[in-house]
């Protein structure tokens, strides 16, 4: 495995994998790997014959009052993880290469970035359509891997990537889980053992709110017993849980067609986001 971190080496480096015309796979992430980033490297595995997977802790994701310096950094041991995995190229590009003096340039999506997240974090999916963008453009993969667990990102990405007529096919893999049932991610490194434990309450709430719903419960009721279970578990604040249309993100109110059930929750200092499909039955 290749571990590059400028420009030129980079496209040296693609254009020589892509000469023999086989898929080329990107997975976008931000380090600190685990299960879960293994899982998307796996699924590059078999959609494509080269892999390339990019570590970059991007600034202009993260909003003034949040985790970015903060944000676990584990270079080497990812290295030794992607390599392990059989990654071609590791690229880990510096703040100065991605967004280098003068850079001035935004992507911004609208509707679908508004409301969940684009709400509770102003200018997040600004800065993750912008960054995934560039990794695009600097990759040019032919299939880009993302995980559900970011759902809403990952409906952002498949809406700009579809009106920027990108040629990249956007896989989105069900999230993966602790045996326990909490969704995996980097941030929950933050949380202290007793954390740990109250963490499960999220996928718990959402769970039963999902049965409620699907047995024809009111919605209203069914999210407002989830938000109740959160608060009296140590969330808070708890930003929403909400059941949106499972493609636009609209609210629903009525289960009436595929939807997905959303939360985003802080524990103590870690803020915590899950969601679930809820279908009509
Ligand atoms: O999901 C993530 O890790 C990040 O938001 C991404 C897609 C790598 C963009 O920085």
């Amino acid at each position: 495995m290749q571990t590059l971190r400028d420009l030129p080496a980079l496209r040296s480096a693609v254009q020589t994998l892509k000469s023999d015309r086989k898929p080329l796979v990107l997975v976008p992430t931000m380090g600190a790997l685990h299960d879960g980033h293994m899982a998307l490297v796996e699924e590059a595995r078999r959609h494509g014959r080269h892999v390339v997977v990019s570590i970059f802790v991007n600034p202009r994701q993260f909003g003034p009052n949040e985790d970015l310096a903060a944000y676990p950094r584990r270079e080497a041991k990812d290295a030794q993880m992607l390599q392990a995995a059989g990654v071609d190229i590791l690229w880990a590009p510096t703040v100065d290469v991605m967004y280098p003096a003068g850079y001035a340039t935004n992507i911004s999506v609208t509707g679908i970035s508004d409301g969940l997240d684009g709400a509770a974090r102003p200018g997040h999916f600004d800065g993750v359509a912008t960054v995934v963008t560039k990794l695009f453009n600097q990759v040019r993969p032919d299939v880009a891997i993302f995980g559900q667990k970011d759902y809403q990102q990952l409906a952002v990405i498949r809406r700009f990537v579809a009106d920027l007529n990108l040629p990249i096919e956007i896989v989105g893999l069900p999230t993966q889980r602790a045996e326990d049932g909490l969704a995996l991610s980097s941030r929950n490194a933050y949380l202290s053992e007793e954390e740990r434990k109250a963490a499960l309450a999220l996928p718990r709430a959402l769970g039963e709110a999902k049965r409620q719903i699907e047995k024809g419960e009111p919605v209203e009721g069914a999210l407002a017993q989830a938000i109740a279970s959160l608060a009296a578990h140590g969330f808070g604040p708890i930003d929403y849980v909400s059941l949106c249309d499972a493609a636009t993100l609209e609210p629903m109110a009525v289960l009436d067609r595929p939807a997905r059930l959303l939360g985003a929750a802080k524990l103590g200092k870690t803020r915590l986001i899950d969601n679930i499909a809820v279908d009509p039955v």
